[in-house]
């Protein structure tokens, strides 16, 4: 009989990380696919279900958003119920976000195995949100499906050794399988009069950037700063931020536009001169598609696109940010290192998930 496998996903970057697991699981397991609701924007959940061909949520708890304890709460709740219906073999959670904690948390309370997808993450931060999430996830789950040998080291120093399995970076493996077709498919160049490598690509949701008033203002004036074109797909989180603020384009090179669809992301990606961005995603897409970053965090948990030199923190200050952006310096390509995995990672991860 085949494994009946509860996947569970809320957030957006969790619709493009499911994409190729489920691609592959959905020939050899019974997947029952669970939205929380956490995110709910056409262009931040339906979208990608569409361009991805993932399959309708069996489920979807439309928590949507609230606070940490509100949107954790409701998500147990709703999905302790579903896990009592529908007694799966294992449940798959993504990441580090709030749903990947309430579905780990449930399955965990009713024996359920958890596997865990991108684990052994740290950035060594209790202070942010995904911290507390990848820690508490990695501490009760069965399988862990390590993306780097970095991930793999950080669950060893916890104790965690048993179930752990280095496999790649799914991420990658999206890359790999939609970066042709996004492109095919995509005017998000033509439609913003934009010159290959010749713009910025900018992305801003981190709450430590969003909820901080001294950072958003420095960041959102080096941006203004930049003297080349600056595409700024903004997250509903960041939007309401800046209009609360009452924050304003001062530049003619810095264009806001709403969240984009993945096809047109990684059209953006692919074709930009550099990336400056606080995103776990967006950091490892700008590795896989050769573009420097620049990454507006403290630390990261991607590491090795720093110590390749093709990732650079750098501080929410104004003037660094300028500088920065205006002289963007890429390393040599001789640098450039699969440190990724093979672009098969979904695959490793079903056939272990298969054999459990
Ligand atoms: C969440 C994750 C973060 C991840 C990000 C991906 C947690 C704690 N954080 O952050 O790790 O990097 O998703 O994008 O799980 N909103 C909308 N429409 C939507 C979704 C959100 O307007 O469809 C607005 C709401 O005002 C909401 C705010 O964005 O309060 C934040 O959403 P939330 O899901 O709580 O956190 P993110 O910042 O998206
Ligand atoms: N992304 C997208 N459209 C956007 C911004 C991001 O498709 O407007 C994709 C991006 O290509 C990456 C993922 O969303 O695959 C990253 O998600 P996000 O930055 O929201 O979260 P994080 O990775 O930081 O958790």
């Amino acid at each position: 009989m085949k494994k009946k496998i509860l996947t569970i996903v809320g957030a957006r970057p969790q619709f493009i990380k499911v994409s190729p697991v489920s691609r592959y699981l959905k020939d050899y397991a019974d997947e029952i696919l669970i939205h929380t609701g956490q995110h709910y924007d056409f262009n931040m959940s339906d979208i990608f279900f569409e361009q991805l061909g993932i399959k309708k949520p069996d489920y979807n708890l439309e928590v949507g958003s609230g606070t940490h304890g509100y949107q954790t709460g409701e998500m147990l709740q709703g999905l302790e119920k579903i896990m009592l219906d529908e007694k799966p073999d294992g449940i798959l959670v993504y990441g580090d976000t709030n749903s990947t904690l309430a579905g780990a948390l449930a399955a965990s309370k009713l024996n359920i195995p958890v596997f865990h997808v991108e684990a052994g993450l740290r950035s060594f931060n209790r202070k942010m949100p995904e911290e507390i999430n990848r820690v508490m996830t990695d501490h009760l789950s069965t399988l862990l499906f390590a993306p780097t040998n970095t991930a793999v080291r950080h669950l060893s120093s916890e104790g965690i050794i048993k179930g752990v399995h280095l496999v790649g970076d799914v991420m990658y493996d999206a890359v790999v399988q939609n970066v042709k077709v996004a492109e095919q498919n995509s005017d998000i160049i033509e439609a913003h009069h934009l010159v290959p490598n010749q713009y910025v690509l900018a992305t801003i949701h981190r709450a430590e950037n969003t909820d901080d008033k001294k950072r958003l203002v420095e960041i959102w004036e080096g941006l203004n700063l930049i003297h080349m074109p600056v595409v700024l797909p903004l997250h509903p989180r960041t939007r309401k931020k800046i209009e609360d603020m009452g924050l304003k384009v001062t530049s003619e090179h810095l264009k806001l536009i709403d969240p984009v669809g993945y096809f047109d992301m990684l059209t953006l990606e692919a074709n930009c001169l550099s990336v400056m961005t606080d995103s776990g995603g967006v950091q490892k897409e700008a590795y896989f598609l050769k573009k420097m970053c620049y990454t507006l965090r403290t630390e990261t948990e991607w590491v090795e696109t720093v110590e390749l030199g093709w990732n650079r923190l750098v501080p929410a200050d104004r003037e660094i940010i300028k500088t920065v952006l205006n002289k963007t310096q890429s390393p040599d390509i001789k640098s450039y290192k699969e440190v990724y995995g093979d672009g098969k990672a979904a695959q490793k991860i079903c056939d272990l998930i298969l054999q459990a």
